[in-house]
């Protein structure tokens, strides 16, 4: 197939940038999204330019790191998807795509289409976690029962890869279904009780401190979600707010 890619180039985080018009041709539908941009890269190298920088790791949908909004959506047209699970016989022959990177000033723009995540790492680092004791007492996790409707809840929320694209696509730039989804996995479970009035403080705090908007309940990023994280989380994270707020 033939497309015409306009992809957003931007040389770093103080410069202004611009779309810019690639025309390519016999593209394979089978290819995923980013090896096209692999072999539009591979002929901007040949002509002697730069090519586009994006970011990219594990390509199976696991690392979270393909992040880019292509015709408007957040990992393109396809639902439950990854940009590097997108392939291009989801598009026409043809067709015109716009890519662009995640626009939200808590992910300000590194270089063309990768940008700056690490504020979800600090939200992590406050409280994402569970500390354990390792004196050698430590009880074995597989010895203590959990319910099966708990374990399954915490297991889905447990499958964010904090990608972004709930915050790429929420007008609030909110970042609440991560959070949330990173809060249920924890308090979900016996073991991330004991921290999880702290944890939910720590975790909202970080979260207002790094600029995301609030939620206004418009959902699109449940949508957008590529690991269908659902917004029933940011619910149980507001309740458990409100608990930790009372004491
Ligand atoms: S909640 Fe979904 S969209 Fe948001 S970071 Fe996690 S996997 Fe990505
Ligand atoms: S490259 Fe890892 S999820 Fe896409």
């Amino acid at each position: 197939m033939n497309i015409t890619l306009k992809v957003w180039r931007q040389k770093g985080p103080n410069t202004v940038g611009a779309m810019e018009t690639h025309e390519m041709s016999n593209i394979s539908g089978d290819m995923s999204f980013l090896e096209m941009i692999d072999v539009l890269n591979d002929n901007l190298v040949r002509e002697g330019k730069e090519p586009i920088a994006f970011d990219h790791d594990c390509r199976e949908g696991i690392c979270g790191m393909c992040s880019m909004f292509i015709n408007g959506e957040a990992h393109g047209p396809g639902r439950n998807v990854t940009t590097c699970q997108l392939h291009m016989r989801s598009f026409n022959d043809g067709d015109t795509i716009h890519v662009e990177p995640w626009r939200s000033s808590a992910f300000p723009v590194i270089k063309d289409l990768t940008v700056d995540r690490s504020a979800f790492d600090r939200i992590i680092q406050a409280g994402g976690y569970v500390s354990v004791n390792t004196s050698g007492a430590t009880q074995d996790a597989n010895a203590i029962p959990i319910s099966k409707a708990d374990a399954d809840e915490a297991f889905d929320a447990a499958t964010c890869i904090g990608c972004g694209a709930c915050v790429a696509t929420c007008k609030n730039s909110s970042a609440m279904l991560f959070v949330s989804a990173k809060v249920s996995q924890l308090s979900l479970l016996p073991q991330g009780q004991t921290e999880a009035k702290k944890r939910v403080k720590r975790m909202v705090n970080q979260m207002d401190l790094e600029g995301f908007g609030n939620c206004t309940n418009t959902g699109a990023c449940e949508v957008e979600c590529p690991k269908g994280i659902s917004l029933t989380n940011i619910a149980r994270m507001n309740r458990d707010f409100m608990k930790s707020s009372l004491g």
